[in-house]
């Protein structure tokens, strides 16, 4: 229960930064004060304006909390506890809704991709074991050889091995 609850202040600490970060996107350069109700943004076009920019994109942010809850799925699943204990929370990010360092990577096709990516994640927070676990990475994986290769060998070694 502690680490249940603790794994999900951390989300709601790196969503409110995340938002924190669009403010200063948007023009306004103010922390959204009810940004915790916010679950998306609009496409707001000028948040593609490269001078105003912020550093980390909240795409960014949210795919840094996507790999951290992971992580701490993984630790469940291959630990003792995962016969017996409640599963970590692994929440939902709508990242697709968010403004990315690069507004381009935002296609039909990466859009489809986060679909699927939704999809497996759905499945393993119902049912949380190895194979729905590593059929996320592999979404994870696909979509990341389209659009950002960078992280992929860290995200791979999320895997969990038979
Ligand atoms: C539908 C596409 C898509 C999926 C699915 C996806 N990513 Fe990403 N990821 C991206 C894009 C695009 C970026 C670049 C975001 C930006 O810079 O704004 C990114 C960035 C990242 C980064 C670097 C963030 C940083 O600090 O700049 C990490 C780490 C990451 N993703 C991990 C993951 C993990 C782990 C998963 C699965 C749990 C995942 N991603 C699923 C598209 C995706």
């Amino acid at each position: 229960m502690f680490q249940k609850s603790s794994v999900y202040t951390a989300f709601l600490l790196v969503w409110v930064i995340g938002l924190a970060f669009l403010g200063s996107c948007s023009g306004s350069g103010e922390v959204i004060s009810d940004g915790e109700q916010k679950t998306s943004v609009p496409n707001d076009a000028s948040c593609g304006d490269q001078k105003a920019a912020p550093k980390v994109a909240p795409m960014a942010v949210s795919m840094r909390a996507m790999l951290q809850q992971a992580e701490t799925m993984r630790t469940f699943l291959i630990s003792d506890s995962a016969k017996t204990g409640a599963p970590p929370v692994w929440a939902p990010m709508p990242f697709e809704k968010q403004t990315p360092t690069d507004s381009n990577v935002v296609t039909p096709d990466f859009l489809r991709r986060a679909a699927d990516y939704h999809k497996a994640f759905d499945l393993v927070v119902r049912e949380p074991t190895p194979d729905h676990f590593n059929a996320v990475v592999a979404q994870c994986v696909q979509c990341h050889e389209s659009n950002c290769p960078g992280p992929i060998k860290r995200i791979n070694r999320l895997r969990i091995d038979a």
